[in-house]
This record gives structure tokens, sequence and C-alpha cells, in this order.
């Protein structure tokens, strides 16, 4: 019978301590751990009531079985509320209604005119670094320009890709893509900028800056559209982690210049 106990009272101290550790864990966690943690909790409840333990001892055990119990009800409530339910029924008579909206749906919950202007000034952006990274494959001269003019030359190409993206994104939402060129300039978050063409320095800084410039406000957009809109965010995601690329390159190709 001792036996039996001590590996009761072991058990025990074990989930306990991984109850203690709640807080910093997940739903998901907890429901890989059987629910027979406060069937042994009881179990060791019973077992002090016949006298094996101290009355101290059993009041702390009390203490702990009753903080299982909440910790335990407080779980099976967040569970509840993060199930996923499907109201397929729900989700085919809204899909029937609105179908004007194209692709916007109400699951879309961002507010989708501020996502079209965030995505036309993306659009600028892109189409204004293309510009520029043309402008400098084109330009650059001297010795070392080989290696930088096709970095430049390759960077435009994926600007330019970026810029479509987005455009088609932003026809996707219902919106129309600004492509105007009088708006280009106004609405890009970088600028374009033409150096001497022995300046291959000039224009790496230049465009490693540009870089850096859209790296910091891509990371913005994607935490304010969150959840709201995965597509888009996605779109940006994967745009960011082009320009990280880039951004990279430069920095490379910058401890390369005499
Ligand atoms: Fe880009
Ligand atoms: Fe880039």
């Amino acid at each position: 019978m001792d036996l039996l106990v001590d590996r009761w009272i072991e058990d025990f101290e074990e989930n306990i301590a991984f109850i203690r550790d709640f807080s910093s864990l997940t739903v998901n966690s907890w429901c890989d751990r059987p629910q027979s943690v406060v069937i042994v909790a009881q179990s060791i409840c019973t077992t002090t009531d016949s006298g094996l333990t101290t009355s101290a001892e059993r009041r702390r055990l009390d203490v702990e079985v009753a903080a299982v119990r909440t910790v335990e009800t407080t779980l099976e409530d967040v569970a509840m509320a993060n199930q996923f339910v499907l109201d397929i029924a729900e989700v085919k008579a809204q899909a029937a209604q609105h179908m004007d909206r194209g692709a916007v749906t109400d699951g879309n919950q961002s507010r989708t005119s501020q996502v079209i202007d965030v995505l036309n000034d993306v659009v600028a952006t892109e189409i204004v670094c293309y510009m520029r990274y043309q402008r400098h494959a084109i330009s650059a001269a001297g010795i070392n320009s080989g290696p930088v003019a096709a970095e430049f030359a390759e960077h435009a190409a994926a600007e330019l890709r970026h810029a479509m993206s987005a455009a088609e994104r932003v026809n996707q939402l219902g919106g129309d893509p600004d492509l105007s060129p009088e708006k280009l300039a106004e609405r890009s978050h970088t600028d374009y900028k033409a150096f001497d063409d022995a300046d291959l320095e000039g224009m790496l800084q230049e465009n490693l800056i540009a870089e850096r410039i859209v790296i910091e406000i891509y990371q913005q957009v994607i935490r304010w559209l969150g959840e709201d809109d995965p597509t888009t965010r996605r779109l940006l995601e994967s745009i960011l982690a082009e320009e990280e690329e880039h951004a990279d390159d430069l920095a490379d190709l910058l401890t390369t210049i005499d």
C-alpha cells in the first residue's frame, strides 16, 4: 500500500509542476496531457483521508486539487471558444449574396478600401524601385560594374513583379490599380535618384536605403493586416522576404567596392 501511495504522490507532484507552468502553455499542449491529472489528485486526497499523511500535507494537497480543478475548467472554456465550428449553410448563403464583390467575402474583415490604398502605395513604390534599379543597371560603369549592374538588373525585374502582384491584388479586392505616372512619385515610399555612372557606392547605398525603407513599411503593413486579410498578408510576406534578400545582396556588394 505504501508503494502505491508513493507512486501516486510522485505522479501528483509531476502533474502539479506541469500545471503550475500552465500560463506558458498552449491549449494544444494541454490537450496532449491526459485528463487523469484530476483523478490522480483526487486519489491522493482519498489516500490522505486514510491518515497516511499529516494534516498539514493534506491541507496543502486540498489547495493543489482546487487549483487543478480551476485550471481544468478554464482550459475547457478556452478549448470550447477555440473550436472551429463550420456553419456551411451560413457560408453558402453569404457566398450567394454580394456576388458583385468578387473575391471579397464577409470573412475578409479588413477595411477593404484602406487595404486598396495601402496596396496602391506599394504598387507606386515598387515601380519607382524598378525604375531606379533599371536606371542604375544601365548607367553603372567602371571596373567593378559587371556584378553590380547585373544585381541591379535582377532586382529591377523583381520589383516590377512585386508591383504587378500588388496591382493584381488591388483588382481582386475590387479596386483600381493606380499606375498613373503623375501619382507615382507622390505615392511612392522611396525616391528616384540618379548618380554619376562611376558612383557605384552611391547607387548601392541609395538602393540599400530604399530596401530598408520598404522592409520596415511592409512589416508594419503585415502587422496591421493581422488575420483580417490573409491573402494580402501572404503576398506582402513573400515580397518582404525578397526585399530582405535584396538588402542582403546590396550590403554584401558594398563591402566589395573600393
Ligand atoms: Fe520590391
Ligand atoms: Fe527590393
